[in-house]
């Protein structure tokens, strides 16, 4: 895992995010531990997300506009490689690229985005209640998304 400003690059410790955004990130869990937190009752439900090189690039732009959710976003990513962009305290991106057995919660209402360079990546999803995970948009936000893509 890697956490930084994305204007300054200006590197961040775990701890800065969680005061910055309210991010909580965690390397190098156990899959066996995320799914502790499952059976003991902190979260309702999980999935598996599975992207490849067939994703529809549509699908892949949902994720990469702007938006939040009405619930935390909690995710733990079993391979590949991805980026969570999220709003610091003010309005700046933060940046976190994730890898294997990290372990991230976006707390709920906060604006994020989320790109896959490689479009190789699965990762677990982890849900308090589906219904909170509806993506609200923000607005503008889509073309900013795009030209900023690595
Ligand atoms: C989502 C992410 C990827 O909403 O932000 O699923
Ligand atoms: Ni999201």
């Amino acid at each position: 895992m890697k956490v930084y400003e994305l204007e300054s690059l200006k590197m961040l410790t775990n701890a800065d995010l969680k005061r910055e955004a309210g991010v909580v990130a965690i390397e190098d869990i156990d899959l066996r531990e995320v799914m502790n937190l499952v059976s003991s009752g902190q979260y309702a439900s999980f999935d598996e997300v599975v992207i490849t090189k067939q994703t529809p690039d549509d699908l892949l732009e949902k994720f990469s506009k702007e938006h939040l959710h009405e619930d935390d976003e909690v995710r733990y990513i079993l391979s590949g490689y991805s980026i969570f962009d999220v709003r610091g305290s003010e309005d700046q991106w933060i940046r976190i690229e994730v890898s294997e057995k990290d372990f991230i919660s976006v707390p709920a209402r906060l604006y994020h985005r989320f790109f896959v360079p490689s479009k190789e990546t699965k990762a677990l999803r982890l849900f308090s209640d589906k219904e909170g995970w509806v993506p609200i948009y923000r607005e503008t936000a889509g073309i900013v998304a795009e030209a900023e893509m690595v």
